[in-house]
């Protein structure tokens, strides 16, 4: 963060101070809410939670160095105490990041946010001090915390925007006003709570309302692949750049194919030139984050050779997205247990068939939650999929949603045993240790409520008498 005095930061938020013997004191940052975070130069953001208030903490975070709290009662030691600790925080985001002039990229999407901000991050980066969400603190709480930890030296700043509902976005960009927006696509994740794609579109939308003019240089980065992303070009006033695999694209792929390993490889244009790239990431999907990201490069300076090279070179930044280890004896385990929603399954499905040329294939997969009234239709078409694919083995984890998975590869004509269905994780652990044979590859995907990690975990476990370790 910039230094700032406690003065300084309680008139930014509009908050008292509190046991402050020295207003002119200076946080160095970082700002924290996290109290094991907490040490010198810091500020700590005390919220109270369902369990937890952090308040409590304020004694012992003071202790090891934080210059004061910023919470909504006194405690004792120096603190800036307002209303409401969420806006507070975000005022002081907005602040910071409008005092510092960084460039700022935000994101959003159904699918794919957290692949391609590491994408775009690990591109970027090359060209400029770069800082971006970790993992995928994407909320009003994670993201201006992000934003607070640019430092003068950033150049880039890159936030995942996540929304559950209209205004999210919305609010989100007021804290941190982005000059690129990206919407990578408009698909089904939480439609239970949207209510419907439609929804999702306007939620997802705002993004690209809330940027500045093309004369200001503002610019739209939409996905020219995705009817509703496409149809977005109409809600701004900034410039459009779109991506994708049309020919009406400015970033696209051409020759996209997959490698032996499941690795995307294509050649890609931007209006400054075309280079080749073939991934390090796994799965077909990776190409459209990959051309958004290129197009962010792109709109940001940089030439097609040097966002290829960075494409090419990019790893996994964040954990279970499509994760491939190799076991010892020549099984390979495919952890994708992050998260699940229809499209990042079929996705998976097709990485996890494309890797497995020539060998046997296990989709070990669990459910899809927040589908609404398109639950029973969607994990049925995974299931299907899975048959028409030629998956080799399906495993459906858990209750009602993964009996509707097995049954539509059961409808799609599976037969005997190539599609099971158990009921819960150590029950597939244990299927999955008495029928792997050297050279199977086995893909493990749910949504992140079923915590189907734990089976790749306990697949790499050495030995094989580890149990599912409990949540
Ligand atoms: N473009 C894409 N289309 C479909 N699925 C994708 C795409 N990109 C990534 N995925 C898959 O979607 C899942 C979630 O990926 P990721 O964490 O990048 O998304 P996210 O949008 O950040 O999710 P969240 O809403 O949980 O933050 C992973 O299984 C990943 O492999
Ligand atoms: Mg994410």
């Amino acid at each position: 963060m910039i230094t700032l005095s406690l003065a300084e930061i309680a008139e930014v938020v509009g908050g008292r101070m509190h046991d402050i013997p020295d207003a002119s004191a200076q946080v160095t940052g970082p700002v924290v809410r996290d109290s094991r975070e907490a040490g010198p130069g810091s500020l700590f953001v005390a919220f109270v939670g369902e369990r937890v208030d952090g308040h409590d903490f304020a004694a012992a975070v003071v202790e090891s160095g934080a210059v004061a709290v910023l919470g909504s009662r006194p405690v004792g030691v120096p603190a800036i105490v307002v209303d409401d600790v969420q806006a507070a925080l975000g005022a002081l985001a907005r602040h910071v990041v409008h005092r510092l002039g960084t460039t700022l990229v935000a994101l959003t999407g159904s699918a794919g946010k957290t692949s391609t901000k590491d994408l775009i991050a690990q591109v970027l980066r090359r060209k400029a001090p770069t800082v971006f969400t970790p993992g995928s603190l994407n909320n009003e709480i994670g993201l201006p915390l992000t934003a607070l930890t640019a430092t003068e030296e950033t150049r880039f700043l890159v936030l995942e925007m996540g929304a559950r509902g209209i205004g999210h976005i919305r609010y989100l960009c007021e804290l941190t006003p982005p000059k690129v927006g990206l919407v990578l696509n408009v698909g089904s994740a939480h439609i239970g709570e949207f209510g419907g794609r439609e929804q999702i579109a306007q939620a997802k939308g705002e993004l690209v309302e809330a940027l500045p003019p093309a004369e200001e240089g503002g610019t739209a980065i939409l996905n020219a692949d995705d009817t509703l992303v496409r149809a977005m070009a109409s809600r701004t006033k900034a410039k459009v750049l779109l991506f994708g695999e049309s020919d009406e694209a400015d970033v696209r792929a051409e020759n996209v194919r997959l490698t032996d390993t499941g690795q995307p490889s294509f050649r890609l244009h931007t209006p400054s030139g075309a280079s080749d790239v073939t991934m390090r990431l796994y799965g077909e999907h990776h190409v459209s984050n990959a051309l958004a990201a290129a197009a962010v490069a792109h709109e940001l300076g940089m030439s097609a050779d040097e966002i290829a090279t960075a494409l090419s070179e990019a790893g996994s930044l964040s954990r279970w997205r499509m994760e491939v280890t190799e076991r010892p004896d020549g099984v390979t385990v495919v952890n994708d247990a992050y998260n699940a929603n229809p499209e990042s399954m079929k996705a998976a499905l097709r990485a996890l068939v494309a890797m497995g040329k020539g060998r046997r294939t296990w989709a070990v997969l669990g459910k899809m939650a927040e589908l609404g009234d398109e639950a029973l239709a969607e994990h049925d078409a995974v299931g299907r999929l899975a048959v028409r694919l030629n998956v080799s083995k399906l495993v459906a984890v858990g209750g009602r949603e993964a009996q509707w998975l097995q049954l539509g590869a059961y409808n799609e004509g599976s037969w005997g045993e190539e599609s099971v269905h158990v009921s819960d994780a150590q029950a597939a652990v244990d299927l999955l240790r008495s029928e792997l044979r050297p050279g199977d590859v086995v893909l493990v995907k749910a949504s992140r409520s079923v915590g189907l990690e734990s089976v790749a975990t306990a697949l790499l476990e050495t030995g094989t008498e580890g149990e599912v370790a409990a949540r």
